[in-house]
């Protein structure tokens, strides 16, 4: 079983970007994280397509987008010219769903579904087709160091659940709260893709980060 490990840069030094994102390439990321945030989805505003711009050039990997704004439809362009490669919106955040997630395949980009932790997994029943990834929210978003909650793992076992039982190609994935206690938990419930902002960016050392990660999540 492959864990992937996707670093959030809203927790890293802001003004050394590119060197930041090339410390975690390093150590072994998988994928690259960047919370956009518009004070209103979120109690806090963060990073545009500029900022994904810059990352999509300091590195190959593969830019993970994660629009906690109201109406993201409105923005999948920005994104996708901006040189996102999987850009997830929140079902709280969006009425049709259904053709903001179409929309953004149709752009050549993954399409991400996000759930706040209030937000039951039925919410994402009948999109399961045109979805690449679920991103389930383990804090409530808006800002990085917030404390893991537990009550969401239920939700992560049920999807797991749905995605063996009809062999969805879809890549389930956990945001707030990992690190090294937590990451464990989050494994065996289901989830192969691991956002981690403090844990990772908020260490001195990142190749220890990942690998004290990686142990946690039960890879060698
Ligand atoms: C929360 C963001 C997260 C955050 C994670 O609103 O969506 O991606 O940066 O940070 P940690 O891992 O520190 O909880
Ligand atoms: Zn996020």
């Amino acid at each position: 079983m492959s864990i992937r490990i996707a670093p959030s840069v809203l927790s890293a030094d802001l003004g050394r970007l590119a060197e930041e994102v090339r410390t975690v390439e390093r150590a072994g990321a998988d994928w690259i994280h960047v919370d956009v945030m518009d004070g209103r989805f979120v109690p806090n505003i963060a990073l545009g397509p500029g900022f994904v711009r810059a990352v999509r050039v300091a590195s190959p990997l593969p830019v993970d987008v994660h629009l906690m704004v109201v109406e993201p439809e409105r923005y999948l362009e920005d994104f996708a010219a901006a040189g996102a490669d999987l850009i997830s919106v929140h079902v709280e955040a969006t009425v049709h769903l259904q053709r903001t997630l179409s929309r953004i395949r149709a752009l050549g980009k993954r399409a991400g579904v996000v759930l706040n932790p209030s937000t039951s997994e039925e919410a994402v029943r009948y999109v399961l087709g045109d979805v690449d990834v679920i991103l389930v929210m383990s804090v409530n978003p808006g800002f990085s160091g917030q404390q893991f909650i537990p009550a969401v793992l239920p939700k992560i076992r049920k999807l797991r659940e749905w995605i063996d039982r009809d062999n969805l190609k879809i890549d389930l994935e956990v945001d707030g709260g990992v690190q090294a206690s937590t990451a464990r938990q989050v494994v065996e419930a289901g989830a192969r893709v691991l956002v981690a902002g403090n844990a990772v960016f908020g260490e001195k050392d990142r190749d220890e980060a990942m690998r004290v990660l990686r142990a946690a999540a039960g890879e060698p």
